[in-house]
């Protein structure tokens, strides 16, 4: 049996139920999980030891929502913006074309060096989503290449109806034709539920051909406006609605009902669906924030993510949503370190695996060259990552 004690922690940020941080610790890994926490002074032998110098560790980053299968560049369409443009969803077709011009291997590579990327910031378990293919070749495509890159892959036709389609058929196609080829690939179905995107009845559809193939759902919702996107996902029990820039006080209602059945105390019950807040994104549209701090007092359970992708976040920087989340949504630097491990990882039905670090789950963690955590907002724009364990083996 393979164990490996890292020691000398500083200052140890579990996430678990009780939220605890420990002083001085150290984190016994057996076979890549995690296998004894406490005190340095009192821990078991173990094959091999590093001394982690009194810095601070807590769990890898589960990034629960990212579009990293693309080609090209919208620096353009960036700058355009901070001059005043306001985004809207029609630049998805640029990047569309652009993907559509690499061969498989040259956007392999491009998805795994965006993967190595988040990685060596601290993120150890990443979603990412098809959508920039919009066609059923190169969604397929997308799928097939993208899902050993990732941790979870999330199928997104329903990003953006093609120019020359009519939106219905479009949406016949991603429920029929479409689904049918990539339901082996994928992990969650997803829709852009937004005026100029998909609408409420061809998001329900998508939602529905999700649920009869037996795939969890997401939804994108909320995001340039208010609209229907969070009270469907709530309605189809999706594991996340994405986004939720724009609530109302019904789309607050519902989020909460969701989690009723749910004992944070424990963490134990039926999960309801993950409000996934964006800041990367909410900052690069220049859109409102995302209330986390009311998601959370209203009792829902929320995730941060980086969103990375070409258009409106092109950062898998989960340190600076981190930074963003205390800084500018007045979430405490506990809250926003719970909703960018656990959070992301129960928006990817994965938190009984990682998102924590407890004994049994993966050994997923996160060296910070800093002696607390709080030097994650404290500190903001710094490279504050020291080094990274994925099942317990050094990055
Ligand atoms: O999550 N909202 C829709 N999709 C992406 C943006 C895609 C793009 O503009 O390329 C997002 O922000």
């Amino acid at each position: 049996m393979a164990t490996l004690l890292l020691t000398n922690i500083g200052q140890l940020t579990t996430v678990d139920a009780k939220g605890r941080v420990l002083e001085d610790a150290a984190v016994l890994i057996e076979d890549g999980l995690v296998a004894w926490i406490g005190n340095m002074a009192h821990a078991p032998a173990a094959g091999h030891e590093i001394d982690l110098g009194g810095r601070a560790v807590l769990p890898g980053w589960v990034d629960s929502h990212s579009h990293l299968i693309f080609g090209g560049d919208r620096a353009e369409e960036f700058v355009a913006r901070m001059a005043g443009q306001s985004y809207a969803a029609g630049g998805i077709a640029v990047t569309t074309s652009a993907t559509g011009q690499l061969s498989d291997k040259a956007l392999a590579d491009l998805v795994a060096d965006r993967r190595r990327e988040a990685l060596a910031m601290g993120t150890t378990w990443m979603e990412t989503k098809t959508g920039y293919g919009l066609a059923l070749e190169e969604e397929t495509r997308h799928s097939v290449l993208g899902k050993p890159l990732v941790d979870s892959l999330t199928f997104l036709g329903a990003h953006l109806v093609p120019a020359g389609w009519d939106a219905d058929d479009y949406t016949d196609l991603v429920t029929g034709p479409m689904l049918d080829a990539v339901a082996a690939y994928v992990d969650f179905v997803d829709v852009f539920c937004e005026r100029g995107a998909f609408t409420e009845e061809q998001s329900r559809r998508v939602l529905d051909a999700a649920r009869n193939k037996g795939l969890a759902t997401k939804v994108h919702g909320n995001q340039l406006g208010p609209g229907p996107g969070v009270k469907l996902a709530v309605e189809f029990g999706s594991h996340s609605v994405d986004h939720v820039n724009y609530l109302d006080d019904q789309d607050l209602q519902a989020l909460a009902g969701s989690w009723a059945g749910w004992d944070t105390a424990t963490r134990t019950g039926t999960a309801g669906t993950v409000a996934t807040c964006l800041p990367a994104c909410d900052l690069s549209t220049r859109q409102p924030l995302a209330p986390g701090r009311a998601l959370l007092d209203a009792g829902v359970r929320i995730a941060l993510a980086s969103n990375c992708n070409p258009g409106t976040s092109y950062t898998s920087n989960m340190n600076f949503c981190v930074a963003t989340a205390v800084l500018q949504m007045d979430l405490t630097l506990a809250e926003a370190i719970e909703a960018a491990t656990y959070g992301g990882a129960l928006a990817l039905g994965v938190a009984d695996q990682v998102g924590s670090i407890e004994i049994g789950k993966r050994a997923d963690l996160h060296v910070l060259d800093a002696p607390v955590a709080a030097h994650l907002a404290y500190r903001p724009g710094m490279n504050l990552t020291h080094s990274v364990y994925r099942a317990g083996k050094a990055i």
